[in-house]
């Protein structure tokens, strides 16, 4: 492989900062950034569109091999297409947060999009986000990290997240949501989020992003200049 970079893999539960994080590091690096719950996002909302049964899994997979996912550079947020059809905001509204757990435990799914993940991480000088990064998708990565916060430090940030994007589900629900899908994250057969052995644990619940952040790059400089 003739790599342009590290592979950096940023794993661990929902709101944890990970895709924050992860889109300031790879700036920093310029490197790629991809969000890998997009791409589980992304599916699930054609799914939702196509009113395919969530459960019909032959008829996911066939949706799914019949997309496909692009990010595009933006600003504040990274654009998401299926195909032509721009998602950004539409995979992060409620229908699709509730309904992606049960398109992302399906093993079609999971071996498709982890397929089209290591694609875009071949040539390194990537930073990866989701749940299984450092574990199954990228096993090879030279910098794990496996973020974690406390409950209610996570729903207070998806609340701002959501108020800067209009959105607005009150704190409550949020962590209600947040607990849900760790426990169904965390419970599923394949490819549970876990921790990899060689990951790095940060908890960053009484950290800024920005500290966070820096520690992230101290690693990968330490990693880089092996
Ligand atoms: O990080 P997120 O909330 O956007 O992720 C959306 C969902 O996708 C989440 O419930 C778990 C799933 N996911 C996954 O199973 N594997 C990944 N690598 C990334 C996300």
């Amino acid at each position: 492989m003739d790599k342009q970079g590290l592979q950096v893999a940023i794993d661990g539960p929902a709101s944890a900062g990970k895709s924050t994080v992860a889109k300031i590091v790879a700036q920093r690096f310029h490197y790629i950034y991809c969000d890998t719950g997009a791409m589980y996002r992304a599916i699930t909302w054609k799914v939702l569109q196509a009113g395919v049964a969530l459960d019909d899994e032959a008829a996911v997979k066939d949706l799914l091999d019949q997309i496909t996912i692009r990010f595009e550079p933006g600003t504040p947020v990274q654009k998401v297409f299926v195909d032509d059809t721009e998602v950004t905001l539409a995979i992060r509204q409620p229908d699709v947060t509730n309904a992606v757990s049960q398109i992302s435990a399906q093993s079609a799914v999971r071996a498709e999009l982890t397929e089209r993940q290591r694609q875009i991480a071949d040539a390194g000088g990537i930073v990866m986000d989701g749940r299984d990064v450092g574990s199954t998708v990228l096993p090879k990565a030279e910098v794990k990290i496996f973020l974690v916060a406390s409950v209610e430090e996570r729903a207070q940030r998806r609340l701002k997240d959501n108020a800067a994007k209009g959105i607005n589900t009150p704190l409550e629900t949020l962590k209600y949501e947040i607990e849900e899908r760790d426990r169904k994250d965390s419970t599923r057969k394949i490819s549970p989020l876990t921790q990899a052995a060689d990951a790095i644990r940060l908890d960053t619940t009484s950290m800024s992003i920005q500290e966070v952040a820096d520690r992230i790059a101290e690693i990968i400089q330490e990693k880089e200049s092996l």
